[in-house]
């Protein structure tokens, strides 16, 4: 017996990220798993169905790809795709339970086990499952690219007969895994970069990376795990104080900035804007989560004045074929630590190693990650989304 896995085409607006390359599909089809990919699913990737080999399944029938085993997807699937998968099987995809309540009970309906992306653990283990880190890292350097290609400016300094051209300011609000990213990237592309975090810690990283660390003093706000924790309202305006000022003479401003389970930091006032050079812009990677600065409107650009106020609310989207690489590891390591060997005599023969799911409840990864079991919530955020908390 063989695991069946079914790779379905991402049909949320904007997305085109799949959640099989053909490197990782060939991967799994070595561990002797039956691959039914549909038919496009790696289309918006630039992926045309043969490349993903003859060791696969392409089908066009969603029976096949939601009738398998484990399903591996980047968004999750409607509830009507949710409702063709079997009792016991496993969904393994982005979910964000709050945001999608009726998801999670067509989970519950269908007696589906979910492991979601964003709620595997942090540890030094997880590292390479981690989806929310890859992602972030593919938004970091994007955004840093969209606000240089939005400027009616060079980044670097250029030394020409018609004169020296000055290297621009970029200032990165927020010192993650996506800002550092993006400071990283503007500083290849060698604008003078400055940047800020509530969390004083991430100076040495920033400095590292060859960019100017901005203190707002009085303002430290380490949280849980290290994440950030929301700030007072004096701390607020401490930090828009500083923030202000700093803002006046930069190019690019490429905010970053995100609490866990909430909203995104309401950082940059319309006032702060006003203070902005003319021709500037401001890429707000917090789009999705209603923005870092009060102007943003999701997937537009705003102007305002003469700064442009650039919203996009899903960037790795915009790296599609790189993030669904990184992505798709994700998913293959996290899927590995749930096989077992299958005696397999016939396939040993063959010379392929065939794998049952045996999933180790115990592990801290499994543990964290799991969202439903068997179609009963089993975590916080399956509870809160099907009692309507938040
Ligand atoms: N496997 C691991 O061990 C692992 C993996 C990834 C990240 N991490 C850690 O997780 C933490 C953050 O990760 P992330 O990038 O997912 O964070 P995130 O996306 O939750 O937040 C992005 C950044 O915004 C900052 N921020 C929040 N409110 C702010 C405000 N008002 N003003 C300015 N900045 C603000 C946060 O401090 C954070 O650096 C870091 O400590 C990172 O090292 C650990």
């Amino acid at each position: 017996m063989s695991i069946s896995i079914g790779v379905p085409k991402e049909t949320v607006s904007g997305e085109t990220r799949v959640a099989v390359v053909p490197k990782v599909a060939a991967k799994l089809a070595r561990l002797g798993a039956d691959l039914q990919i549909q038919q496009g699913a790696g289309e918006a990737s630039r992926i045309p169905d043969q490349d993903f080999g003859d060791n696969v399944t392409i089908t066009s029938r969603e029976a096949d790809v939601f009738g398998a085993d484990v399903v591996l997807a980047v968004n999750p699937p409607a509830p009507s795709k949710i409702a063709k998968m079997r009792s016991g099987a496993v969904l393994i995809s982005f979910v964000q339970a709050h945001n999608n309540p009726k998801v999670v009970e067509a989970m519950q309906k269908a007696g589906v086990t979910c492991f979601a992306m964003e709620l595997i653990p942090r540890i030094t283990r997880a590292q390479s499952m981690d989806a929310l880190s890859s992602q972030a890292a593919a938004a970091g350097y994007k955004c840093a690219l969209i606000a240089a290609e939005s400027l009616p400016r060079f980044l670097p300094m250029l030394t020409t007969a018609a004169g020296t051209i000055r290297p621009a300011k970029v200032l990165v609000i927020g010192a993650g895994v996506a800002g550092l990213q993006a400071i990283a990237t503007a500083n290849r592309l060698g604008a003078k970069v400055f940047a800020y975090d509530v969390r004083t810690d991430t100076k040495e990283q920033v400095e590292s990376l060859g960019a100017e660390f901005l203190i707002a003093q009085g303002v430290t706000a380490e949280g849980e795990g290290g994440y950030a924790r929301e700030l007072t309202d004096d701390e607020k305006q401490k930090q828009q104080d500083m923030l202000a000022d700093n803002m006046t003479d930069a190019d690019a401003v490429i905010t970053t900035a995100s609490v866990p389970g909430k909203p995104a930091p309401k950082i940059i006032s319309k006032a702060m804007v006003d203070g902005m050079k003319a021709g500037s812009v401001l890429v707000d990677l917090g789009a999705s989560g209603g923005g870092n600065c009060e102007l943003t409107e999701p997937d537009k650009t705003v102007t305002y004045g003469s700064v442009s106020i650039i919203g996009p609310s899903n960037v790795p989207a915009l790296l599609a074929e790189h993030a669904s690489e990184m992505y798709a590891q994700n998913l293959a390591n996290l899927l590995s630590l749930m096989l077992t060997e299958a005696e397999d005599q016939s396939a040993a023969q063959r010379g392929t190693k065939m794998h049952d799911l045996a999933i180790d409840w115990d592990d801290a990864v499994i543990d964290g990650a799991v969202l439903t079991r068997d179609g009963e919530p089993a975590s916080d955020a399956a509870r809160n989304a099907l009692s309507g908390e938040q």
